[in-house]
Parts: structure tokens; C-alpha cells; sequence
């Protein structure tokens, strides 16, 4: 699936995949507007670290049609008001990024040449994360046996990337090697990105998935039912600890503690090297009645508070690998993250007296 985050060039709009509403209807939800693609990335119609990055790329360039020629200084005021629409996932601001790079390039004053070459980005993002998508699965399939079962955590599928998916993606890549891979879903409260999507997308591709409650990962690991704990990521510091979906920490402490590998699978533009660990990622608290009124539904005495962190941080030391775009990074991941990051940084061309010398 590649069709959730789709770019409407007739009719200059971002057409979003509602996944809020995912798996009972499908449904379509239309951004013309600054305001439309940060409310939409809020409130988790488009969700998923890589997705949210997308979603704000494609959201720089509706900005910027907006905004039209007569009023581009206020362009960047939209911009850092999409980068900062969540705080938790680094991909939303590396997007951001990219498009700011793409605005000191140009010339001032030339807003038909700024706006051909922000599509021009927003469709290389979007297509260059497919493409990572599809490489670490590749990479990531190693990590994966024939008949292993693994437990994933809320939804790194197709859905929260531009296709194909991380955590996802992996599985994908090993399935398709011929490996007869199962996976158990937890759900993944309060909002149920495990049931609701992680099981919707691999359903639908035939590959057997069974739905958990979150509580039961230590029961299920202790019988031996999972070989394998395999997550996404939100944003990884410097040092490999790691921000995923709120219960991700208590997956991995549990697989320590059953001796089961733990893998994160995520693309180089996740990492924030600017981080030297994960005591500074912010952390999202969404509202309280995500827990207390799940769909509506009043579940405990009214005036009772909530505490909803979205996400924890898994420590660099719970984690067996890193599965990314550049190959399975291993600990020590100060050292490994570095070679990736270096490795895949566009290379300046020398100057020319020095190629001349060399
Ligand atoms: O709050 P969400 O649904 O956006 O959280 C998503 C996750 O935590 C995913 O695991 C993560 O973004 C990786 S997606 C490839």
C-alpha cells in the first residue's frame, strides 16, 4: 500500500488515508492548508514517524500555495509551525529541514521556481522512504528465521511510512524470501495501532498475524511463543536509545529478561545525532480521555486524571541491532550510527586543486 499519502496535483491538495477510522471504513481526509496538515497530523489521521514526515513535507508545499507570492515572508512561520505540530518523532522536522534547504537555494522573489522545486522535494521524500523502507527490509530479513514468531509493538506498517513499512517492512522482506514468519500484534492502547492497523495491513497481505493484549507479552514470552521483538522508532539519539510507541520500553525490558532478541527497524532520517541520548527526547502526553473514554466510552469514574505519555525510551543496551537503509548497526551504536551517517551524507566534491593534486 502506497496510496495513503497521495499529492493531488489537479486540485493542489494532500488526500490522507483517515486512520483513525481504519479498520472499519475507509476513508479519505482532504488538506488544502497549513492548518489542515498540522490539525491532521494532532489528531493521527496521517501517524507513524517517517508518515508524519511526508504528510509535512507535502504540507510545506500547500503553505506555500496558500500563501501565494504576496505574502511568502510568512512562509516560514508555517513551516515551524508543521515541524513543531508533534514533538516526540524527528522526522517531522528533518522533513521541515529539507524543505528550508530547498528555500535557501533559490532565488528570492522567484515563487513559481520555489514551488516547482518543493514538489520536486516533497515527491523525493516520499519516494526515497519507500526506498529505505524496502532496502532495511531487505537487510532486516537476515535477522528473521523460517517459523519465527514476532511480537511487534503499535504500527510501523506500510501505513506509518510512505509504503511498505519498517518493522513491517522487515517481515515483508523475510515473507517474501520464502520464510514462514507469524506475528503477534499488541494492541497498543490507548489507541489501538496494533489492532486496529498493524493487523488490518498484514491481514490483508495474507501473512498470519494474532492480536495480544499489551499485558500479556511476558506470559506470551515466558511460554516461548516469540523469537523475535521487533519494533519502529520515533527518533533515535546519538547513542542508539531509542523513542518508540508508549509500552516499547516494557517490550524490550521483557525480551532482556527471556533472553529474546529486540530489534528496532528505522530509517537514517530517524536518528537525531544531535541527541547524545535519549534523556532529552520530548516526550508527547496526549490527552487524558484517549485513556479514560476510549472511543466515547466513559471506562473509569469521571473527574479520575490520566496519565498519557505517547512514547518511552528503550535504552541503547535492551537493543540487539539497529535495522536501517545502511545495513543492521550493532552495538556500540555511538560508533555504528556515526559510520551510517557518515557513510550515507552526500559527498562535496573536492576542490579543484585538490582533485588535480590527488
Ligand atoms: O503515535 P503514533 O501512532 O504516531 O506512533 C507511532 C509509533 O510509535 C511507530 O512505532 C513509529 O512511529 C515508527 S513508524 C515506522
Amino acid at each position: 500500500m502506497d496510496d495513503h499519502i497521495r499529492f493531488d496535483h489537479t486540485d493542489f491538495a494532500l488526500h490522507l488515508l483517515d486512520q483513525r477510522l481504519l479498520p472499519g471504513q475507509e476513508a479519505t481526509v482532504v488538506c488544502r492548508s497549513t492548518d489542515d496538515i498540522v490539525h491532521a497530523i494532532q489528531n493521527m489521521t496521517v501517524r507513524g514517524a517517517p508518515a508524519i514526515g511526508v504528510a509535512a513535507a507535502w504540507g510545506c508545499v500547500l503553505a506555500l500555495h496558500a500563501l501565494g507570492a504576496q505574502q511568502a515572508d510568512e512562509l516560514e512561520e508555517h513551516l515551524e509551525r508543521i515541524a513543531c505540530a508533534r514533538p516526540t518523532a524527528v522526522n517531522l522536522r528533518w522533513a521541515v529541514e529539507r524543505m528550508r534547504a530547498v528555500r535557501r537555494k533559490m532565488p528570492p522573489n522567484g515563487h513559481a521556481a520555489l514551488m516547482e522545486a518543493f514538489v520536486q522535494e516533497a515527491r523525493a521524500i516520499q519516494a526515497e522512504d519507500v526506498l529505505a523502507c524496502k532496502t532495511l527490509g531487505r537487510h532486516g530479513a537476515a535477522c528473521l528465521k523460517d517459523g519465527d514468531c514476532v511480537l511487534t509493538h503499535c504500527n510501523a506498517g506500510a501505513l506509518a511510512t510512505a509504503g511498505y513499512g519498517t518493522a513491517l517492512g522487515v517481515i515483508r522482506a523475510a515473507v517474501e524470501e520464502g520464510k514462514r514468519i507469524r506475528v503477534i500484534a499488541d494492541e497498543t492502547r490507548p489507541l489501538f495501532q496494533g489492532a486496529r492497523l498493524t493487523a488490518w495491513e498484514l491481514h490483508k497481505d495474507g501473512i498470519p498475524v494474532s492480536v495480544a493484549c499489551d499485558n500479556a507479552c511476558a506470559l506470551l514470552m515466558s511460554r516461548g511463543l516469540v523469537q523475535v521483538a521487533l519494533v519502529g522508532a520515533d527518533r533515535i539519539a546519538a547513542n542508539g536509545d531509542t523513542a518508540n510507541k508508549i509500552g516499547t520500553l516494557g517490550v524490550a525490558l521483557l525480551a532482556r529478561h527471556f533472553g529474546i532478541p529486540f530489534y528496532v527497524a528505522a530509517p537514517l532520517s530517524t536518528i537525531d545525532i544531535s541527541l547524545p541520548d535519549g534523556s532529552a527526547i520530548p516526550i508527547e502526553e496526549r490527552p487524558a480521555d484517549e485513556v479514560t473514554c476510549p472511543d466515547g466510552r466513559r471506562v473509569c469514574p469521571a473527574g479520575v486524571p490520566a496519565y498519557n505519555p505517547a512514547f518511552d525510551v528503550t535504552p541503547a543496551d535492551c537493543i540487539s541491532g539497529i535495522i536501517t537503509e545502511r545495513g543492521v548497526l550493532r552495538p556500540p551504536y555511538t560508533a555504528s550510527v556515526r559510520a551510517a551517517l557518515e557513510e550515507a551524507a552526500p559527498k562535496e566534491e573536492a576542490p579543484k586543486e585538490e582533485r588535480a593534486r590527488a
